[in-house]
């Protein structure tokens, strides 16, 4: 629905900025305190600059002078730039998992603009569950919304070959742990791995993430791939400071973008990055703010009609920097165009299709073509069974193809330190064929539903050569991690969930074919051993975790809080 071209009176700073009373006089007085000017920002959309950059996330550093760059567009489309720091979720730093906060970031977003007299906001972040947070918080606030994505760092480099972030490192890791490289190996590839500022490159949760917040519309064409060091870099962040003025006078608020069939594009792109898992528990979230109803089924249908055509680690052989050279996104959309709806709105004001119309793929090899696939059928796979009744996923292109059908004995852990001193026990009692399962490690049990779903094999295993066997647990795992691993186990085990009942010895059965997941133990017994159960004591009796744990919801539902995920816009604040 077109909305009228709006008139200054109508701007939401109006009536902060333009009214003629007490409190108008008090807003304006502490502009001019602060050295702006009247001519600054009187009858001029107000912009939000909400930056997550921190000097503790170094996927986020050059946000700093974005910030700057954003400013520089907006002054010249004729608003008013004010930068608004937000908590800035480190995926490297913060303990136990940044996922514990992404929630915490969507709310201080739509509190930062619902609680100010802010027209309009550009989003500046990237490193994983920043550009959910903020995605999610602006959608709910309502106002006129752009994403600036942080871009991909550039390719890691070591003794002449190429280093990826994270893929790499699990990689090396286990070569280490079998005595195949050296301390000093290991130090040298420390210093090699992430060599500029910018996301991991792989296609990890934050290039997928950038990815699907620019499929969503929420980005300018082509924004997403482009490496953070990349002076086009910049030059988008200017580019979207002079279009986030427009979306503010055109009222292109995110209602306007955001729709089913936008959330349909960014699964079917989802699955021809071969991206990751976890970006199926943030677009569930991100729909559900804005009332459209999405659950884990359909990306397993998707999965099965879309292919994967970004030949990118962990799912293929390439990085980011490859896949921008390569032509991005646009040339990836352009290629799945039969498989979209092109009419979708976005924040440039066009659709879709007129965005990626006649987007070039330059190496056929990075973006794959239709006919010629990195895999036929997407990335991701969605499980059912006795063990997961409200479903699991797994990542089949990340995984050895042997292991996609499964038969073992389980080996349980029931936390994540019980499990990580037996990995490096050489008395383990474990075979290639075990199914290693943690429990303890969802929404709830981490907290947070850290990023543990990648368990280390056993060390006497590493150094007998095994590199992959089947994992389970109610954890994520990171986007840039590989193996057949099986995550986000719902109900988590924390609160109930048959997972909480495995026992080591237990058969356990996996078939990815038949999407199934099942524990070989009778109904009854299950019933005695649910019987036994005593539920955990909570994790957190005071402060944001116990908050955390009595409204998050579980990986199948996107892990919102129950208080926040509907489409309710709150009353604008009285102005007293
Ligand atoms: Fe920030 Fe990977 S650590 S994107």
């Amino acid at each position: 629905m077109r909305r009228g071209r709006r008139k200054p009176e109508d701007l939401r700073s109006h009536r902060w900025l333009g009214a003629s009373n007490l409190r108008a006089f008090g807003h304006r007085s502490r502009l001019l305190q602060v050295g702006y000017d009247r001519a600054d920002f009187a009858g001029k959309p107000v912009v939000g600059i909400i930056n997550t950059w921190s000097d503790l996330n170094p996927c986020h550093v050059h946000l700093r002078t974005r910030a700057e760059e954003v400013k520089r567009g907006v002054w010249q489309a004729g608003g008013f730039p004010l930068e608004l720091p937000a908590m800035s979720l480190s995926e490297m730093y913060m303990k136990p998992t940044t996922m514990l906060y992404r929630n915490l970031l969507a709310m201080e977003t739509e509190e930062l603009i619902r609680s100010q007299p802010i027209d309009g906001v550009v989003l500046l972040g990237g490193c994983d569950k920043t550009t959910p947070g903020l995605l999610m918080g602006a959608i709910s606030a309502g106002v006129p919304s752009i994403f600036v994505p942080a871009g991909p760092m550039l390719r890691g480099t070591w003794r002449g070959g190429v280093l990826a972030s994270g893929t790499d490192v699990w990689k090396y890791w286990d070569q280490k742990r079998a005595g195949e490289i050296t301390e000093e190996d290991w130090h040298e590839i420390e210093g090699g791995i992430a060599r500029s500022f910018g996301t991991c490159m792989t296609m990890g949760t934050a290039s997928t993430m950038m990815a699907l917040a620019e499929t969503l519309g929420f980005s300018l064409p082509g924004a997403s791939s482009i490496v953070a060091p990349d002076s086009s870099h910049a030059r988008m962040a200017a580019a979207s400071g002079r279009r986030i003025v427009e979306m503010v006078w055109e009222d292109l608020t995110p209602d306007r973008i955001l729709s089913g069939a936008s959330v349909e594009n960014a699964i079917v792109v989802q699955q021809a990055l071969g991206g990751s898992t976890n970006a199926i528990i943030h677009l569930i979230a991100i729909a559900r703010r804005a009332g459209i109803p999405l659950g884990i089924d359909r990306f397993d249908e998707v999965s099965r009609k879309v292919p994967v055509l970004a030949d990118v680690q962990p799912s293929g052989r390439f990085l980011m920097e490859d896949f921008f050279y390569a032509g991005g996104l646009r040339a990836l959309q352009n290629r799945l165009e039969p498989m979209l709806d092109l009419s979708c709105l976005t924040v440039t004001g066009a659709t879709l299709g007129e965005n990626i119309a006649g987007a070039p793929v330059w190496n056929d090899e990075v973006i794959r073509p239709l006919e010629r696939p990195v895999y036929r059928e997407g990335g991701t796979a969605v499980l059912r069974g006795n063990l997961a009744p409200d479903g699991a996923v797994i990542k089949p292109s990340a995984a050895e193809p042997r292991l996609l059908r499964h038969r073992g004995p389980a080996l349980a852990f029931e936390n994540y330190d019980e499990m990580a001193a037996a990995v490096e026990r050489d008395d383990l009692e474990v075979t290639p064929d075990h199914v290693l399962v943690l429990k303890n490690a969802g929404p709830q049990g981490g907290p947070g539903m850290p990023e543990w779903g990648l368990l280390p094999i056993p060390v006497k295993l590493v150094r007998a050569g095994v590199r992959d066997m089947v994992r389970i647990s109610d954890a994520r795992m990171s986007g840039t991690a590989y193996g057949a691993c099986v995550l986000h186990v719902a109900p988590e085990s924390f609160v109930g969930g048959p997972l909480a009942f495995v026992r080591t010895g237990d058969i356990i059965e996996l078939d990815v074919d038949q999407r199934s997941l099942h524990l070989d133990v009778s109904d009854a017994e299950l019933a005695r051993r649910r019987a036994a159960w005593k539920p955990p004591a909570p994790r957190f009796e005071r402060g944001y975790g116990a908050i955390f744990a009595a409204h998050v919801r579980q990986a199948n539902e996107g892990c919102d809080f129950d208080v926040l995920d509907r489409p309710i816009r709150l009353p604008e604040p009285e102005i007293h």
